[in-house]
């Protein structure tokens, strides 16, 4: 039996903090876009060899057949099951960092700005202070690290980690993850049920007539066609959507046209749709295809709409909630676990879900010195992660190891 420590961050190992703050700064610097995350790959892979693990790389396919830039490493390999697996994500995103911070992307059009980079510094830190621990006392059964690359772009890296039998080589008992956001460094958040929304994406071309922009009236313009797709979607969450249902449509891209004075034949729009619902999520594509196409019509163009489903609802299982939330009480006490309410964000982590139970946790990342309304959040140019968060989410998991290993 393990004793509890009153504080489980003054239990982890001295050096730590110093070499979480190494890892993330170097992350951070070193962004790579879903499916190529090579060097991250190379970058974690070596860390571990470091603490003494014997990680496995490349495991599993993408879409296209090309090998995961996945890296898992096994604690305790040859020891009885289930398995405890804990997963963090490794890809950035294509955005042009405009931080100012010391350690800012060196890649240009490439940055961490959904915290890809402290989830895999935490789980690195997981990686040596569980081994710390277990060269104390050797955990009963064996602990599964997973870095998952791809997670921003469905189908996504989960998947084929899956389909590669990440869960079941040793057979995975429960699986929990972290992810970042904008409360206190300090606090964790839980949902018992819902945490991410399933999120879907559509293409609609939307094709006129070319001509010449002073005639008008001897051309079917797709521009004008397309604005009122745009809005026409619009109708759909707030007239469509039962009122207590959460959904989302945005429409973040539309392309048409070469010239101020030429009349386009086509109009390209793009967007995604979140749910949490199943059926209001089987609605959508009937929705907005209706709506598509019936605008379209009058205006004498046509509608191409290509819906396509992306991942699932993300949903914690009550009782890993539930020690995940023991876990953050001994972590950071009974006010550092916050009200969590589900995010319209999509996350592949439910993909794992649907195979094992598990929680998908929220951690604290924003700095108490900035007022909440003011901290960007994610996916957004200035996103920031206060690297004081790093040492809580490694305390996590060994708190949620303990707790895992003593109910399993
Ligand atoms: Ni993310």
């Amino acid at each position: 039996m393990t004793t509890e420590p009153t504080s489980a961050i003054e239990t982890l190992p001295p050096h730590l903090p110093a070499q979480l703050q190494d890892w993330f700064t170097w992350l951070h610097r070193h962004p790579e876009l879903s499916f190529h995350e090579e060097e991250t790959a190379e970058y974690v892979a070596a860390q571990l060899r470091g603490l003494g693990y014997s990680p496995r790389e490349g495991v599993g396919f993408g879409p296209t057949g090309q090998r995961l830039y996945s890296v898992v490493a096994v604690l305790g390999a040859d020891r009885p099951g289930p398995a405890l697996a804990l997963r963090a994500d490794t890809d950035a995103l294509p955005i042009q960092e405009a931080t100012e911070l010391p350690y800012a992307s060196l890649r240009s059009g490439a940055m961490h700005a959904c915290g890809h980079d402290a989830h895999t510094a935490m789980l690195l830190g997981g990686a040596a202070a569980l081994k710390a621990e277990d060269e104390r006392t050797p955990w009963p059964g064996p602990i599964v690290l997973i870095f998952q690359p791809a997670e921003e772009s469905p189908p996504g890296g989960a998947l084929g980690l899956i389909e590669a039998g990440v869960l079941e080589d040793p057979p995975v008992g429960a699986i929990f993850g972290l992810h970042v956001g904008n409360k206190d460094v300090g606090t964790f958040s839980i949902a018992g049920g819902a945490r991410n929304a399933a999120s879907d994406r559509f293409k609609i071309v939307v094709r006129g007539r070319g001509g010449h922009a002073a005639a008008p009236h001897k051309a079917v313009d797709p521009i004008v066609t397309a604005a009122h797709v745009v809005i026409g979607m619009q109708s759909i969450v707030s007239r469509q959507v039962p009122p207590r249902q959460p959904a989302v449509i945005t429409i973040g891209m539309i392309h048409g046209g070469t010239k101020s004075n030429v009349i386009p034949e086509h109009v390209t729009l793009e967007g995604t749709v979140r749910t949490l619902d199943p059926e209001v999520r089987e609605q959508m594509p009937v929705r907005i295809t209706q709506v598509a196409e019936g605008i379209c019509a009058a205006y004498g163009a046509s509608a191409e709409v290509d819906y396509r489903r992306g991942y699932d609802v993300l949903l914690n299982e009550p009782a890993m909630a539930e020690l995940a939330r023991q876990a953050v009480v001994q972590v950071a006490g009974e006010d550092g676990l916050q009200s969590a309410e589900p995010g319209m964000g999509g996350e592949d982590f439910s993909r794992y879900l649907q195979k094992v139970p598990g929680a998908f946790i929220t951690i604290g990342a924003g700095s108490p010195e900035v007022p909440y309304e003011e901290r960007p959040g994610g996916h957004n140019p200035r996103s920031c992660v206060d690297p004081r968060a790093l040492t809580y989410g490694v305390a996590f998991y060994v708190a949620l190891a303990r707790r895992y290993f003593a109910q399993r």
